[in-house]
């Protein structure tokens, strides 16, 4: 684990599933060499690219000459950025088009955008003709360290989130660590939350690493690169481990929820919105997850101490009370036993203190309300 980080050179990670093992490649300026990395793994030379019109406009210019300097014919998707773009009807609408313009099986996807964009197209390359090879090039930071490895795919449902999906593994990922120089700062924090959980989940070096490099990693612009690069990497390696263990979360793969179940109670009663995002709401779930560990016994007062320090130091929001909307812990507790993570009745929380998560199930609610009604 490096104190100062250096020069960060590209490199390539494995996911080891057999035979369906697959390369993430992490690196500065990857994107620009995008054509060389993907030809290797095209059976036609041409793609298929399904992505938004922020990114485009940001890092669309890149691929383009990219895939254009390996002679990689490209037909273009580019659809509405934001989550609703994860719907039913956009899912419809991107399926037909992908037919139309003569998909096949011998095709390749590429999803190139943020965690929206990687699991509506991911989705679409798991059932289009029953199956299409696909590549992601993720552009946010949480579509970096989470959403694009682990072959998760799916849409949202009007009945929640993420209901209809699929497991189904990319070829290759790509990670360019500089498209995260135009990612507004927002994004970028709420991103950060998702690297702090591997930390906290089974790594506490990785945590003190965090503490004392965190504030370069949400640095915009390109002055974080090499912390970023670390940073990525590191929670890279951490969801590949997990995930060859345990690709369709029977066990350890469940650790990864840790403060989820508290942070998608949060955004449901935000209604999905922008009041909220994803990673803003697993901050304060991953806090309110220690809080609980600690009246628990499973925790102890120094840790919850650190991570609440470090997430506020690093400007995120810490408590429910700072998101400035009016809600019960009951009505959360709702949100929490409608949880599709829910079996046979009872809540999972991941639990514990800096490096010793693990799944809980039978938890006293009433020490899960006490939580909530502290933080509100
Ligand atoms: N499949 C999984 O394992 C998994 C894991 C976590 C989250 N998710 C899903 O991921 C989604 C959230 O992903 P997200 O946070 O990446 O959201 P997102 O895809 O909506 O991107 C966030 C915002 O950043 C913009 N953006 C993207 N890249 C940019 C860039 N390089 N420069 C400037 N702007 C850029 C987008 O237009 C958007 O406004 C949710 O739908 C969530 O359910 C999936
Ligand atoms: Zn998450």
């Amino acid at each position: 684990m490096p104190d100062a980080v250096n020069a960060a050179a590209s490199q390539t990670l494995t996911l080891d599933l057999g035979d369906r093992s697959y390369a993430i490649h992490i690196g500065e300026k990857l994107l620009d060499t995008a054509g060389a990395l993907l030809m290797p793994l095209l059976k036609e030379k041409r793609v298929f690219v399904v992505t938004e019109s922020t990114v485009m406009s940001h890092q669309g210019d890149r691929l383009k000459a990219a895939l254009k300097s390996s002679d990689i014919e490209a037909k273009w998707f580019i659809l509405n950025p934001g989550e609703a773009t994860k719907s039913t009807t956009q899912f419809e609408s991107l399926a037909s088009s992908l037919l139309a313009a003569g998909i096949d099986r011998s095709d390749t996807i590429v999803a190139f955008g943020g965690g929206v964009i990687g699991d509506l197209a991911g989705f679409a390359a798991a059932t289009v003709l029953r199956g299409i090879n696909f590549v992601q090039i993720p552009t946010t930071l949480l579509a970096q360290v989470d959403s694009s490895v682990g072959g998760k795919t799916g849409i949202n449902m009007p009945l929640g989130k993420n209901l209809l999906g699929a497991f189904y593994q990319p070829k290759a990922v790509i990670i360019d660590i500089s498209t995260l120089e135009t990612l507004p700062r927002r994004e970028l924090l709420a991103g950060y939350a998702e690297v702090v959980k591997y930390g906290v989940i089974d790594d506490p070096d990785f945590f003190s690493w965090l503490e004392n490099n965190g504030p370069q990693i949400v640095e915009r612009g390109a002055g974080g690169a090499n912390a970023r690069t670390y940073a990525v990497a590191h929670s890279c390696a951490a969801k590949a481990r997990i995930v060859a263990e345990d690709e369709r979360e029977h066990g350890k793969r469940a650790l990864l929820n840790l403060g989820h179940t508290f942070g998608h109670a949060l955004e449901a009663e935000c209604g999905y919105s922008g009041i909220l995002l994803h990673g803003e709401a697993v901050a304060i779930g991953m806090i309110m997850a220690l809080d609980a560990s600690v009246r628990l016994g499973l925790a102890n007062a120094a840790d919850l101490e650190r991570v609440t320090t470090h997430l506020k130091d690093i400007g995120m929001k810490i408590s429910a009370r700072e998101i400035g909307r009016a809600m019960t812990a009951d009505a959360l507790i709702v949100h929490m036993t409608k949880d599709k993570k829910v079996e046979a009745g009872t809540i999972g929380f991941v639990l514990g203190g800096i490096g010793s998560a693990a799944v809980h199930r039978g938890v006293d609610l009433d020490i899960i309300k006490a939580v909530l009604h502290d933080s509100l």
